[in-house]
């Protein structure tokens, strides 16, 4: 069905391999000076990718603008990704969209610093339907209303959203361990890249925040072909940068899927303490 399964995760048919996936999981090693960006796919992964970066040059945007995001920080599980990242020196930025099980075992031992992004789930879905029907990488759902069942089974790119969450969260007390969400990044975007470099131990003067700022909002990313996808996909630049909005969800949902989504979220997730998620 268009799927590369692996251990029971449904992962994109093209571009992954699963003697890859299993390498990665047995004996890729994360380096103490790594820097890893995880999320569930459109949580807000490249916008985080991109604040990065310019953290990292203390918001000069030559890099950003000459260099394409998945060069930047390689997607760990595909395979160009997993093939750059291997000879790659030094402090390396690295994405990924794993779930717990199937992350690179060494990370338990390592003193790698991981950003968890996650994102309120309905959002989160919207946004693969449109998404992952222009990628043409996996099955297409024919409707909103297939999609939003397939989203609630787990028969989406990367499995269950809750199973992610309930993998990557039992990692949160962890100090090299950052779990932030998209609605407080676009709610604070300053404070929240405070909270960020704090974590990182990185100073930046107001300027170069204010460069930071300038330079990763929505307008500038669409606008910048390394950061927009328009290079490998159509020239199309609104299918990464589509909103960039929170509660978009409610445009899409209809009372019933309202219903059924809030009765899945709080089985699924009845075991974590109240407040965790700033969306419910
Ligand atoms: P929408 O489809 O709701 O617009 P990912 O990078 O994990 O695939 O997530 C993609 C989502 O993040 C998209 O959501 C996209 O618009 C949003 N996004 C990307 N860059 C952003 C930015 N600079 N500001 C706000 N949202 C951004």
């Amino acid at each position: 069905d268009d799927y590369l399964w692996f251990e029971g995760v449904p992962l994109p048919s093209l571009g992954f391999k699963p003697e890859i996936i299993r390498e990665l999981r047995d004996n890729f090693v994360v380096k103490d000076e790594d820097i890893v960006t995880l999320s569930y796919p459109k949580s807000g992964t490249n916008w985080l990718v991109e604040i990065l970066c310019l953290i990292h040059t203390k918001g000069d945007p030559k890099w950003i603008q000459s260099m394409p995001i998945w060069d930047r920080a390689p997607w760990l599980e595909a395979e160009n990704g997993f093939m750059s990242l291997q000879g790659m020196e030094g402090p390396r930025l690295i994405t990924s969209h794993l779930p717990f099980q199937l992350f690179p075992r060494s990370f338990s031992s390592s003193k790698a610093k991981v950003i968890y992004i996650i994102r309120n789930p309905r959002d989160v879905s919207v946004s693969g339907y449109f998404f992952w029907e222009k990628m043409n990488i996996c099955k297409i759902a024919k409707s909103w209303d297939e999609y939003f069942e397939w989203f609630i089974q787990g028969n989406v790119p990367y499995g269950s959203w809750f199973e992610h969450i309930h993998g990557w969260m039992s990692m949160r007390e962890r100090k090299n361990f950052l779990v932030l969400s998209y609605e407080e990044l676009k709610k604070d975007t300053r404070g929240t890249i405070e909270k960020i470099c704090k974590f990182l131990r990185k100073k930046l003067e107001p300027e170069e925040l204010d460069l930071v700022l300038k330079y990763s909002s929505f307008d500038a990313m669409k606008e910048n072909k390394m950061s927009n996808f328009s290079l490998f996909l159509r020239n199309d630049s609104t299918i990464l940068l589509r909103k960039g909005v929170t509660g978009d969800w409610k445009n899409h949902f209809s009372e019933a899927q309202v219903e059924a989504f809030n009765k899945t979220f709080r089985e699924k997730m009845a075991g974590f303490p109240p407040g965790l998620f700033p969306w419910e």
